[in-house]
């Protein structure tokens, strides 16, 4: 496929190398298109070697071959990577003063944009409406990641690992709808740990790897991405906004908070259903004796929480709420019971055990439906069983 990848003037321009690299060494052809500022960070001969193919910023040179039109026109995917606050006011409005901003014009195939700025230019209200713009024109634009920026500032602005940021082009070059575009996602991922000391806790082995990928998706599909994420070690999928979660408490918190205005709540999680009865402030020693017995209280249900407030809010708060059920024996009854008892319109069913589904990149599920047949996703990658729970929630949103 060919691939224009534009690099404007931000100090990342340094990972846009690497996200380069992805693109060649999965055999895309890859044509880098710079700003002039870009070349202050990472100069020609590095884009020109990394590519194998020639770099202008302007559109004077090889006139005769039309630049600033033909290398728009027959792109079948355009990727801004970092995107400064400049080049997204200049797309949103139409400029086209350079080789990249006459090659956005002309480009008919998808653009992804992954700014990367200052907290104050991202959040500035005149970048939030070109974005806004741009989102609207059915550009994917990836929220930047929050945390340390160029200087000992930290903050929402960084760009996202560029391996996460190829993972959202390469599914923009399967031409995948922006179906959930303008919609607000919540996905909890994860295990929790509830603790019994300072050092102990009971846990569970859920690696995070599905809630990740239905992050990711959700992304790549247009919406805007919360994840509630206990205990994942996994890097942060790109344009998400993360909050890191420990116990069952943290995690109804934070889920119902990010609830109050979301479009889709997907509680993917694996939440402790008991936790200990009694936390102990110092680390338990051993003794002699028989080993204290360990008592424990229930936690809430989350899920079945959000059902029933949906319920009394009038039904559309959120207007889709999907369960998850892990299930070790008589998979689907369990799963229909729960999906009844819980009040959620989708369960996503799937046998686990030692080697099952937990940590595992492939896994198989059928996605039960309130009021509806059962959609049966056969096994896969876990990106292709979030690519099939949000086709089953999209039309739900209409
Ligand atoms: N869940 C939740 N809060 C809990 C427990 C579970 O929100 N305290 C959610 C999970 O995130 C998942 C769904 O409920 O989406 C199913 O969880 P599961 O543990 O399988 O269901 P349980 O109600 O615990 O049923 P059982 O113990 O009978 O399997």
């Amino acid at each position: 496929m060919k691939v224009v990848l534009g690099v404007s003037g931000g100090i990342a321009a340094y990972k846009a190398c690497e996200l380069l690299r992805l693109f060649t060494e999965s055999g895309h052809e890859v044509r880098v298109v710079p700003t002039r500022d870009a070349l202050r960070f990472v100069g020609e001969p590095t884009w020109a070697a990394l590519s194998g193919n020639p770099v202008t910023t302007d559109v004077w040179e090889s006139v005769h071959e039309v630049p600033h039109v033909r290398i728009g026109q027959a792109a079948d995917l355009v990727v801004v990577a970092p995107a400064t606050a400049d080049v997204l006011a200049k797309a949103a409005h139409g400029l086209a003063g350079d080789l990249l901003t006459n090659t956005l014009l002309t480009a008919r195939c998808p653009v992804v944009f992954a700014p990367a700025m200052h907290t104050e230019m991202w959040q500035h209200p005149a970048t939030r409406a070109n974005v806004a713009t741009l989102r609207e024109r059915g550009s994917v634009v990836i929220d930047p990641a929050v945390g340390r920026l160029t200087g000992a500032d930290t903050g929402p602005g960084r760009l996202p690992d560029p391996a996460e940021i190829f993972q959202v082009c390469v599914r923009a070059l399967r031409g995948r709808p922006l179906d959930l575009a303008g919609r607000r996602v919540v996905v909890s991922a994860g295990g929790t740990r509830e603790a019994i000391d300072p050092v102990r806790y009971i846990g569970n082995r859920s690696s995070g790897l599905q809630g990740y990928a239905l992050a990711r998706t959700a992304v790549a599909r247009g919406a805007e991405v919360t994840l509630v994420a206990a205990n994942v070690t996994l890097p942060d999928p790109a344009g998400a906004a993360v909050v890191r979660v420990g116990s069952a408490a943290e995690l109804r918190e934070a889920v119902l908070a990010a609830a109050d205005d979301a479009d889709v709540v997907v509680m993917a999680a694996a939440v402790a259903d008991f936790r200990p009865a009694e936390r102990h402030d110092a680390k338990i020693k051993k003794t002699d004796g028989e080993p204290a017995p360990i008592h424990l209280a229930k936690n809430p249900d989350i899920l079945a929480e959000l059902g029933s407030r949906r319920k009394e809010r009038g039904g559309d708060s959120p207007r889709v709420l999907v369960g998850f059920a892990a299930e070790t024996h008589d998979v689907l009854a369990n799963g229909q019971a729960k999906l009844a008892r819980k009040g959620c319109d989708l369960l996503v069913v799937n046998e686990v055990g030692e080697s099952l589904a937990f940590g595992t990149p492939d896994n198989a599920a059928t996605i039960l439906v309130a009021g509806g047949e059962p959609v049966e996703v056969p096994r896969g990658p876990k990106d292709d069983i979030a690519d099939a729970v949000w086709d089953a929630v999209a039309p739900r949103l209409r």
